[in-house]
């Protein structure tokens, strides 16, 4: 296994639609098992390819809280194809956007149909902090972030502080190497 660089908003690779995987084969499991060593490295409970910028229709979860323990969860092409009325709202994070949370509605429940680590199609109904993060996952699937559900104002906001960071990160770096920085708060970085 091997860890992953993630992209930081704003680059392009987040802002495009990832493909679906024609079968889950021994590359698509590698990219799976390398997601779910990085995603655990960062710490973070949720990981999408294009973070790791692989335009593939990847997923890896893994939720352990005292009310939802889901162990690792791989999904291939993974697709809503129910959704609750009623609507949840969570702060969210993520770890392409560092150190900044926002709340945001989703439907509180939905059912996810996906292809597991060895090919096989299932169905898994999620509720809660699982529902939240499958739809943020699929959403950067399709090249969207969870700060494009907030508004223009508060997004461009956060883009300028994240670029801001960036060049002081690398700043830092050129004058005392790389500097991993692990994130704070696991349970937004989705
Ligand atoms: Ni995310």
């Amino acid at each position: 296994m091997a860890l992953l660089p993630i992209l930081t908003a704003p680059d392009p690779r987040l802002k495009k639609k990832s493909l679906p995987v024609e079968t889950v084969d021994a590359g698509v499991r590698q990219l799976m098992d390398d997601m779910l060593e990085t995603m655990y490295d960062a710490p973070g409970i949720g990981l999408a390819a294009p973070q790791v910028g692989v335009l593939k229709r990847v997923i890896v979860l893994d939720i352990d809280r005292e009310d939802t323990k889901t162990g690792p969860l791989f999904m291939a092409n993974p697709e809503i194809v129910e959704a609750s009325d009623e609507d949840l709202s969570y702060e969210e994070g993520c770890l392409s956007v560092p150190d900044h949370y926002s709340d945001v509605v989703r439907p509180a429940a939905v059912k996810v149909r996906y292809l597991d680590r060895d090919g096989k199609t299932q169905e898994l109904a999620c509720e809660g902090l699982l529902a939240t993060c499958v739809q943020h996952e699929i959403d950067h699937l399709d090249g969207i972030l969870f700060i494009d559900h907030i508004s223009a104002l508060k997004r461009n906001m956060i883009l300028r502080k994240l670029l801001k960071a960036r060049k002081e990160q690398e700043r830092d770096a050129a004058e005392r190497g790389p500097v991993k920085t692990k994130v704070k708060d696991p349970e937004h970085a989705i």
